[in-house]
Protein backbone atom coordinates (compact mmCIF):
# COMPACT_ATOMS: atom_id res chain seq x y z
CA UNK A 1 0.00 0.00 0.00
CA UNK A 2 1.32 3.39 -0.79
CA UNK A 3 0.29 6.44 0.72
CA UNK A 4 -1.25 9.30 -1.24
CA UNK A 5 -1.10 12.98 -0.92
CA UNK A 6 -4.55 15.21 -0.70
CA UNK A 7 -4.98 19.32 -0.33
CA UNK A 8 -7.85 19.32 2.14
CA UNK A 9 -8.44 23.00 1.52
CA UNK A 10 -10.79 23.91 -1.28
CA UNK A 11 -11.16 20.92 -2.41
CA UNK A 12 -13.17 19.43 0.24
CA UNK A 13 -15.08 22.96 0.51
CA UNK A 14 -15.36 22.35 -3.47
CA UNK A 15 -16.09 26.53 -3.52
CA UNK A 16 -16.05 27.70 -6.90
CA UNK A 17 -14.00 30.83 -5.00
CA UNK A 18 -11.66 28.76 -3.06
CA UNK A 19 -8.30 29.78 -3.33
CA UNK A 20 -6.26 27.65 -5.72
CA UNK A 21 -2.90 27.63 -4.33
CA UNK A 22 -2.84 23.74 -2.27
CA UNK A 23 -2.01 25.40 1.31
CA UNK A 24 -1.85 22.41 3.12
CA UNK A 25 -1.27 19.04 1.99
CA UNK A 26 -1.91 15.57 4.47
CA UNK A 27 -0.79 12.11 3.36
CA UNK A 28 -2.35 9.26 4.62
CA UNK A 29 0.66 8.22 6.76
CA UNK A 30 -0.19 11.75 8.58
CA UNK A 31 -3.47 10.98 9.43
CA UNK A 32 -2.54 8.07 10.82
CA UNK A 33 -0.24 9.10 13.10
CA UNK A 34 -2.41 12.01 14.22
CA UNK A 35 -4.61 8.95 14.76
CA UNK A 36 -2.19 7.15 16.55
CA UNK A 37 -1.75 10.56 18.37
CA UNK A 38 -5.05 10.46 19.75
CA UNK A 39 -4.96 6.81 20.37
CA UNK A 40 -1.65 6.77 22.41
CA UNK A 41 -3.45 10.15 24.74
CA UNK A 42 -6.83 7.81 25.09
CA UNK A 43 -4.68 4.62 25.84
CA UNK A 44 -3.09 6.34 28.53
CA UNK A 45 -5.41 8.47 30.31
CA UNK A 46 -7.30 5.13 30.80
CA UNK A 47 -4.67 3.11 32.53
CA UNK A 48 -3.44 6.13 34.52
CA UNK A 49 -7.18 6.18 35.63
CA UNK A 50 -7.63 2.52 36.17
CA UNK A 51 -4.18 2.65 38.16
CA UNK A 52 -5.02 5.88 39.93
CA UNK A 53 -8.91 4.99 41.27
CA UNK A 54 -10.26 1.85 42.67
CA UNK A 55 -13.42 -0.07 41.69
CA UNK A 56 -14.71 1.52 44.71
CA UNK A 57 -13.98 4.74 43.66
CA UNK A 58 -15.55 4.12 40.97
CA UNK A 59 -18.74 2.70 41.98
CA UNK A 60 -18.38 5.79 44.83
CA UNK A 61 -18.98 7.96 41.76
CA UNK A 62 -21.74 6.52 40.46
CA UNK A 63 -20.46 3.19 38.50
CA UNK A 64 -21.67 -0.52 39.30
CA UNK A 65 -19.45 -3.64 38.75
CA UNK A 66 -20.34 -4.34 35.40
CA UNK A 67 -19.70 -0.73 34.69
CA UNK A 68 -16.19 -0.49 35.77
CA UNK A 69 -15.73 -3.78 33.80
CA UNK A 70 -16.99 -2.06 30.71
CA UNK A 71 -14.11 0.67 31.14
CA UNK A 72 -11.92 -1.83 31.73
CA UNK A 73 -13.03 -3.29 28.68
CA UNK A 74 -12.91 0.70 26.71
CA UNK A 75 -9.25 0.65 27.75
CA UNK A 76 -8.29 -2.24 26.49
CA UNK A 77 -9.57 -1.14 23.19
CA UNK A 78 -7.42 2.06 23.12
CA UNK A 79 -4.63 0.00 23.80
CA UNK A 80 -5.70 -2.10 20.87
CA UNK A 81 -6.10 0.77 18.44
CA UNK A 82 -2.50 2.22 19.25
CA UNK A 83 -1.07 -1.36 18.42
CA UNK A 84 -3.08 -1.43 15.46
CA UNK A 85 -2.64 1.82 13.56
CA UNK A 86 1.63 1.28 14.28
CA UNK A 87 1.61 -2.13 12.46
CA UNK A 88 -0.47 -0.38 9.98
CA UNK A 89 1.69 2.49 9.39
CA UNK A 90 5.11 0.29 9.79
CA UNK A 91 3.67 -2.11 7.11
CA UNK A 92 3.06 0.97 4.82
CA UNK A 93 6.84 2.30 5.22
CA UNK A 94 5.95 5.19 8.06
CA UNK A 95 7.22 5.53 11.19
CA UNK A 96 4.80 5.52 13.83
CA UNK A 97 4.94 7.92 15.93
CA UNK A 98 5.33 7.24 19.71
CA UNK A 99 3.44 7.76 23.00
CA UNK A 100 4.35 11.34 24.28
CA UNK A 101 3.86 12.64 28.51
CA UNK A 102 0.41 13.85 29.07
CA UNK A 103 -0.98 16.18 31.71
CA UNK A 104 -4.35 14.86 32.45
CA UNK A 105 -6.69 17.52 34.91
CA UNK A 106 -8.88 14.48 36.81
CA UNK A 107 -8.37 14.71 40.22
CA UNK A 108 -10.48 12.12 41.26
CA UNK A 109 -12.88 8.92 39.22
CA UNK A 110 -15.59 11.57 38.81
CA UNK A 111 -13.81 13.99 37.20
CA UNK A 112 -11.84 11.59 35.34
CA UNK A 113 -14.94 9.80 33.73
CA UNK A 114 -16.48 13.13 32.70
CA UNK A 115 -12.90 13.60 30.76
CA UNK A 116 -13.10 10.28 29.53
CA UNK A 117 -16.51 11.18 28.26
CA UNK A 118 -15.44 14.35 26.61
CA UNK A 119 -12.45 12.46 25.08
CA UNK A 120 -14.35 10.02 23.76
CA UNK A 121 -16.62 12.61 21.49
CA UNK A 122 -13.68 14.45 20.62
CA UNK A 123 -12.24 11.27 19.40
CA UNK A 124 -15.94 10.33 17.15
CA UNK A 125 -15.60 13.93 15.58
CA UNK A 126 -11.96 13.59 14.63
CA UNK A 127 -12.57 10.38 12.76
CA UNK A 128 -15.14 11.42 11.17
CA UNK A 129 -13.54 14.45 10.41
CA UNK A 130 -10.52 12.72 8.97
CA UNK A 131 -12.78 10.62 6.98
CA UNK A 132 -13.39 12.89 3.60
CA UNK A 133 -9.26 13.18 3.57
CA UNK A 134 -8.19 9.09 3.59
CA UNK A 135 -7.29 8.17 -0.28
CA UNK A 136 -7.07 4.56 0.67
CA UNK A 137 -10.59 2.83 1.03
CA UNK A 138 -8.58 0.46 2.95
CA UNK A 139 -7.08 2.68 5.47
CA UNK A 140 -11.13 4.57 5.32
CA UNK A 141 -12.27 0.98 5.97
CA UNK A 142 -10.06 0.44 9.08
CA UNK A 143 -10.33 4.17 10.78
CA UNK A 144 -14.11 4.04 9.81
CA UNK A 145 -13.88 0.58 12.19
CA UNK A 146 -12.43 2.56 14.97
CA UNK A 147 -14.80 5.12 14.67
CA UNK A 148 -17.66 3.18 15.69
CA UNK A 149 -16.08 2.06 18.22
CA UNK A 150 -15.25 5.14 19.94
CA UNK A 151 -19.04 6.42 19.34
CA UNK A 152 -19.94 3.05 21.31
CA UNK A 153 -17.82 4.15 23.88
CA UNK A 154 -19.07 8.28 23.76
CA UNK A 155 -22.66 6.77 24.26
CA UNK A 156 -21.47 4.24 26.59
CA UNK A 157 -20.11 7.05 29.05
CA UNK A 158 -22.65 9.22 28.14
CA UNK A 159 -25.26 7.07 28.94
CA UNK A 160 -23.57 6.51 32.65
CA UNK A 161 -22.65 9.91 33.25
CA UNK A 162 -26.59 10.40 32.84
CA UNK A 163 -26.59 12.30 29.56
CA UNK A 164 -28.59 11.19 26.54
CA UNK A 165 -26.18 8.75 24.32
CA UNK A 166 -27.19 10.47 20.74
CA UNK A 167 -28.91 13.62 21.29
CA UNK A 168 -28.10 14.75 17.97
CA UNK A 169 -29.28 13.08 15.08
CA UNK A 170 -25.94 14.00 13.24
CA UNK A 171 -22.09 13.80 14.93
CA UNK A 172 -20.08 16.71 14.51
CA UNK A 173 -16.82 16.26 12.20
CA UNK A 174 -13.79 18.33 13.84
CA UNK A 175 -10.70 19.62 11.05
CA UNK A 176 -7.12 18.32 12.21
CA UNK A 177 -6.41 21.86 13.56
CA UNK A 178 -9.85 21.54 15.92
CA UNK A 179 -9.14 18.59 16.98
CA UNK A 180 -5.27 19.43 17.82
CA UNK A 181 -6.53 22.84 19.61
CA UNK A 182 -8.79 20.69 22.14
CA UNK A 183 -5.89 17.93 22.59
CA UNK A 184 -2.74 19.84 22.80
CA UNK A 185 -3.35 21.15 26.13
CA UNK A 186 -3.25 17.38 27.42
CA UNK A 187 -0.09 16.87 25.61
CA UNK A 188 3.37 17.98 27.84
CA UNK A 189 5.96 16.94 25.33
CA UNK A 190 6.85 14.73 22.55
CA UNK A 191 9.44 12.62 21.53
CA UNK A 192 11.64 14.60 19.32
CA UNK A 193 11.84 11.42 16.83
CA UNK A 194 8.40 11.75 16.27
CA UNK A 195 7.15 13.48 13.15
CA UNK A 196 5.90 16.83 12.82
CA UNK A 197 2.13 16.61 12.13
CA UNK A 198 1.28 19.34 10.17
CA UNK A 199 -1.61 20.20 12.24
CA UNK A 200 -1.49 23.86 14.64
CA UNK A 201 -3.57 24.86 17.74
CA UNK A 202 -5.60 27.63 17.42
CA UNK A 203 -5.83 29.67 20.70
CA UNK A 204 -7.87 28.09 23.01
CA UNK A 205 -11.40 28.75 23.94
CA UNK A 206 -13.01 27.77 27.38
CA UNK A 207 -16.15 27.62 28.05
CA UNK A 208 -15.83 29.13 32.10
CA UNK A 209 -19.64 29.03 33.29
CA UNK A 210 -20.82 26.16 34.99
CA UNK A 211 -24.76 26.56 34.53
CA UNK A 212 -26.03 23.49 32.15
CA UNK A 213 -26.28 24.95 28.57
CA UNK A 214 -29.40 24.84 26.91
CA UNK A 215 -31.06 26.24 23.50
CA UNK A 216 -31.31 29.41 24.10
CA UNK A 217 -29.27 30.31 27.62
CA UNK A 218 -26.31 31.87 27.27
CA UNK A 219 -22.84 30.80 28.02
CA UNK A 220 -19.78 32.13 29.02
CA UNK A 221 -16.40 31.60 26.64
CA UNK A 222 -13.13 32.92 27.69
CA UNK A 223 -10.25 32.94 24.80
CA UNK A 224 -6.52 31.55 26.44
CA UNK A 225 -2.90 32.11 25.44
CA UNK A 226 -2.13 33.22 21.93
CA UNK A 227 -5.42 34.77 21.71
CA UNK A 228 -4.97 38.68 20.09
CA UNK A 229 -6.45 41.17 22.44
CA UNK A 230 -6.08 43.90 20.13
CA UNK A 231 -8.66 42.14 18.13
CA UNK A 232 -11.64 44.06 17.01
CA UNK A 233 -14.24 41.93 18.92
CA UNK A 234 -17.24 43.74 16.46
CA UNK A 235 -15.68 41.64 13.72
CA UNK A 236 -15.98 38.65 15.68
CA UNK A 237 -18.52 35.45 15.73
CA UNK A 238 -19.23 32.49 16.80
CA UNK A 239 -20.17 29.34 14.81
CA UNK A 240 -21.48 25.54 16.42
CA UNK A 241 -19.45 23.64 13.99
CA UNK A 242 -21.93 20.95 12.35
CA UNK A 243 -22.18 18.26 9.83
CA UNK A 244 -23.88 20.93 7.71
CA UNK A 245 -22.14 23.52 8.15
CA UNK A 246 -21.56 26.11 10.62
CA UNK A 247 -24.68 27.14 13.31
CA UNK A 248 -23.94 30.77 14.08
CA UNK A 249 -24.60 31.94 17.37
CA UNK A 250 -25.05 35.21 19.01
CA UNK A 251 -22.49 36.91 20.35
CA UNK A 252 -21.00 39.57 23.01
CA UNK A 253 -17.93 40.76 23.89
CA UNK A 254 -17.66 41.08 27.75
CA UNK A 255 -13.59 42.60 28.23
CA UNK A 256 -11.26 40.74 29.37
CA UNK A 257 -11.22 37.90 26.67
CA UNK A 258 -14.64 36.67 27.94
CA UNK A 259 -17.64 36.28 25.58
CA UNK A 260 -21.35 35.26 26.04
CA UNK A 261 -22.64 32.77 23.64
CA UNK A 262 -26.43 32.36 22.88
CA UNK A 263 -26.79 28.92 22.64
CA UNK A 264 -28.45 28.52 19.10
CA UNK A 265 -31.15 25.69 17.64
CA UNK A 266 -29.97 22.89 16.02
CA UNK A 267 -26.43 21.71 18.06
CA UNK A 268 -27.40 19.42 20.91
CA UNK A 269 -24.97 16.93 23.13
CA UNK A 270 -21.13 17.46 22.92
CA UNK A 271 -20.82 20.69 20.99
CA UNK A 272 -18.10 22.84 19.71
CA UNK A 273 -18.01 26.40 18.70
CA UNK A 274 -15.46 28.27 17.05
CA UNK A 275 -14.37 32.36 17.05
CA UNK A 276 -14.48 33.70 13.83
CA UNK A 277 -13.23 36.47 11.97
CA UNK A 278 -16.34 37.37 9.84
CA UNK A 279 -19.30 35.27 9.43
CA UNK A 280 -18.86 33.37 5.88
CA UNK A 281 -17.53 30.37 6.69
CA UNK A 282 -15.49 29.18 9.81
CA UNK A 283 -12.45 27.42 8.56
CA UNK A 284 -8.92 27.36 9.43
CA UNK A 285 -8.75 30.72 7.20
CA UNK A 286 -10.52 32.59 9.89
CA UNK A 287 -11.12 30.49 13.22
CA UNK A 288 -9.21 33.02 15.35
CA UNK A 289 -10.26 30.76 18.86
CA UNK A 290 -11.46 27.62 19.47
CA UNK A 291 -13.48 25.26 19.73
CA UNK A 292 -14.83 24.96 23.15
CA UNK A 293 -16.70 21.93 24.14
CA UNK A 294 -19.86 22.40 25.57
CA UNK A 295 -22.57 19.77 26.37
CA UNK A 296 -25.83 21.03 25.49
CA UNK A 297 -29.19 19.47 26.72
CA UNK A 298 -30.78 18.55 29.74
CA UNK A 299 -29.51 15.68 31.93
CA UNK A 300 -31.31 12.42 31.08
CA UNK A 301 -30.83 10.69 34.68
CA UNK A 302 -29.25 7.16 33.97
CA UNK A 303 -29.92 4.05 32.83
CA UNK A 304 -29.61 1.37 35.88
CA UNK A 305 -28.90 -1.45 33.60
CA UNK A 306 -26.15 0.74 32.17
CA UNK A 307 -24.48 3.47 34.59
CA UNK A 308 -26.30 2.48 37.68
CA UNK A 309 -26.11 6.15 38.71
CA UNK A 310 -26.32 6.29 42.52
CA UNK A 311 -25.23 9.98 43.39
CA UNK A 312 -26.04 12.33 41.43
CA UNK A 313 -24.92 15.86 41.56
C1 LIG B 1 -3.17 9.77 37.97
O1 LIG B 1 -2.42 10.20 39.09
C2 LIG B 1 -1.24 10.93 38.77
C3 LIG B 1 -0.51 11.17 40.09
O2 LIG B 1 -1.30 11.83 40.99
C4 LIG B 1 -1.62 12.22 38.07
O3 LIG B 1 -0.47 12.94 37.73
C5 LIG B 1 -2.39 11.85 36.81
O4 LIG B 1 -2.83 13.04 36.15
C6 LIG B 1 -3.60 10.99 37.13
N1 LIG B 1 -4.21 10.58 35.87
C7 LIG B 1 -5.54 10.58 35.66
C8 LIG B 1 -5.97 10.17 34.29
O5 LIG B 1 -6.35 10.85 36.50
C1 LIG C 1 -26.52 -0.29 41.47
O1 LIG C 1 -25.41 -0.22 42.31
C2 LIG C 1 -25.74 -0.38 43.68
C3 LIG C 1 -24.49 -0.10 44.50
O2 LIG C 1 -23.34 -0.68 43.92
C4 LIG C 1 -26.30 -1.78 43.89
O3 LIG C 1 -26.65 -1.96 45.26
C5 LIG C 1 -27.54 -1.95 43.03
O4 LIG C 1 -28.00 -3.27 43.14
C6 LIG C 1 -27.21 -1.65 41.57
N1 LIG C 1 -28.45 -1.65 40.79
C7 LIG C 1 -28.52 -2.20 39.58
C8 LIG C 1 -29.85 -2.11 38.92
O5 LIG C 1 -27.57 -2.73 39.04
Amino acid sequence: MKFTSVAITGAVLGLANASPIVKRAITDADILNYALTLEHLEATFYAEGLKNYTMQDFADAGLNGAAYANLQMIAGDEVTHVEFLTKALTAAGAKPVEQCTYAFPSTDAKSFLALGNVLEGVGVSAYLGAAASIMDDTYLTAAGSILTVEARHSAYLRAALGEAASPDPFDSPLDFNEVYTVASPFIVSCPSSNVMLPVKAFPSLTMTSTAAAMTGSKVQVTVGSGFDMSMNTKDLYAAFVTVTGPVWAPLSFMGNGKFSVTIPAGVAGQSYVVLTKGNSQATDDNIVAGPAIIEIGPMVGSMNDCGNKTTSS
